[in-house]
Parts: structure tokens; C-alpha cells; sequence
């Protein structure tokens, strides 16, 4: 027989707030309208804390924990705003700009880009970190879609949207570290996937330019997320 979940007292900066054992920071947090920021995360698929964004301070654990994949704990005390965090965050910040290519003035998702809005959320007005300039190909071989290396920040979403909603396991990630690359199938060629059902889900999901519908700038393609509740019910999660 499937065991109620428990709850838990907590407290999150001022307030003081009740959780299942179930659910994440994040989860409560939201639940208690405090915003952390997040951008790897995305309801409705599996939380895999990628991106560390929305790092915590948690009262007797000296590391700084990632909100979306740490559950609660009876008494425990989160800070989700401090200014260590808010230098953390700006520095995650600006290592993403650093690494690839993002030049808002002629990408497809300006002013519709969750990098971009977390920039400006943040204040990061310069980078403080060398850009590595980095010369990454673009697979425009799809018929519809068009993936570009230089935008991507590696967050995978694409990839769970496509294996844990979509079932076609078309994308994947190659390699480690700064030369990490999304793949469809076996690294061929996305408009030679035998898997991939063009369904745009991946597309939907990608907070910032990396992967677009040809022919339309992401702030003129509406962004549908209808499909995300689908494995949180098919778990049987609240
Ligand atoms: S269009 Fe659908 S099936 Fe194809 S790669 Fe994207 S999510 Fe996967
Ligand atoms: S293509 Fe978009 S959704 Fe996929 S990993 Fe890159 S940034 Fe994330
Ligand atoms: S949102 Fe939590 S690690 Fe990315």
C-alpha cells in the first residue's frame, strides 16, 4: 500500500512553510510565492540540477545546494537570497556568455530568452570572464527545425522533453565539459534521424535560441508547454 507522504516544517528566509517529504525547495518555495531563480528546470520534467542557478544556502550544510533537486527536511533553514548568491548566480551567468556565442542583436529568441531575462533579472551588464569564441556548427538539415551549437547552454532540457515526454530518444549529449554537445541519434546529421517524430517539443522547451522553427524568431512562435504535465500525472505525482 503506497505511503502517505509526510509533511515537513521548514523555514524559507521569512517565512515559515510546510512541505511534503516529496517535494523540492524549489517546490515550496514557489508554493510560498519566493522566487528562485532556475533556468535547467522546468516543471513537468525530471529535475537533473544542471544548470546551478538556483543554489541555496541551507543553515549547517557549509555547500550551497541546487533548490530544484534537493528535497525537504524537517527544521530545516534555507537562504534563497543572500549576496553570496547573488554573486554565485551573476558568475554562472556570465560563464554561460562566456562559453558560447550569445549575441542577443541577431538571435531568434531576443527578448523571449530566459538566459537574456535572467541577465537583466540579475544586473549582469558586462562579462568578467574571457569568451572562448568558440566556432560550433549549425544542423539546419531538419525540415522544420534548426539547432544552433552556439547558443545552447547545455541545459538539457531538449533531451528529457524528447525522451521523457516525446518516448523518441532522438537527442542526446556527446562528450564533457565545454566541448558537451546535444547529438541526434548517433551524431548524424538531424534531418537523417530515423527517430525523430518532428513533434517540436524540443523546440518548445529551449529557454534560449539554440533550437527554433525555421522561418519564425522565437518571439513570434508561440511557446506551447501543454505537454509537460504528462509525466508528472503518468507518475501519479501531485
Ligand atoms: S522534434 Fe520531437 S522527436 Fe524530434 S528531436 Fe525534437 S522532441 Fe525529439
Ligand atoms: S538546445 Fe536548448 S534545450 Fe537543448 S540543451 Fe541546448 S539550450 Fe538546452
Ligand atoms: S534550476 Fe536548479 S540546477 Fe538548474
Amino acid at each position: 500500500m503506497r505511503r502517505e507522504p509526510r509533511v515537513k516544517t521548514l523555514r524559507i528566509d521569512d517565512c515559515d512553510c510546510a512541505g511534503r517529504e516529496d517535494q523540492t525547495v524549489l517546490d515550496v518555495a514557489r508554493e510560498n510565492n519566493i522566487r528562485i531563480p532556475t533556468l535547467c528546470q522546468i516543471n513537468g520534467l525530471t529535475n537533473v540540477g544542471s544548470c546551478r542557478m538556483c543554489l541555496v544556502e541551507v543553515k549547517g550544510v557549509p555547500k550551497l545546494l541546487t533548490a530544484c533537486t534537493t528535497m525537504v527536511w524537517e527544521g530545516m533553514k534555507v537562504v534563497t537570497n543572500s549576496e553570496r548568491l547573488h554573486e554565485y548566480r551573476k558568475m554562472i551567468l556570465e560563464l554561460f556568455f562566456a562559453e558560447r556565442n550569445h549575441i542577443c542583436a541577431i538571435c531568434v529568441a531576443n527578448r523571449s530568452c530566459e538566459l537574456q531575462a535572467l541577465a537583466l533579472e540579475l544586473g549582469v551588464d558586462h562579462i568578467r570572464y574571457p569568451y572562448l569564441y568558440q566556432a560550433l556548427e549549425i544542423d539546419s538539415t531538419h525540415d522544420k527545425f534548426v539547432l544552433d551549437h552556439n547558443r545552447c547552454i547545455l541545459c538539457t532540457r531538449c533531451i528529457r522533453a524528447c525522451s521523457e515526454i516525446e518516448g523518441a530518444n532522438t537527442l542526446g549529449m556527446m562528450r564533457r565539459g565545454v566541448n558537451d554537445k546535444v547529438i541526434t541519434d548517433l551524431n548524424q546529421p538531424w534531418g537523417e534521424s530515423r527517430t525523430c517524430t518532428s513533434c517540436g517539443k524540443c523546440v518548445n522547451v529551449c529557454p534560449v535560441g539554440a533550437i527554433y522553427e525555421k522561418g519564425l524568431s522565437r518571439t513570434e512562435s508561440r511557446r506551447e508547454h501543454t505537454f509537460l504535465p504528462y509525466l508528472t500525472i503518468m507518475r501519479g505525482e501531485r
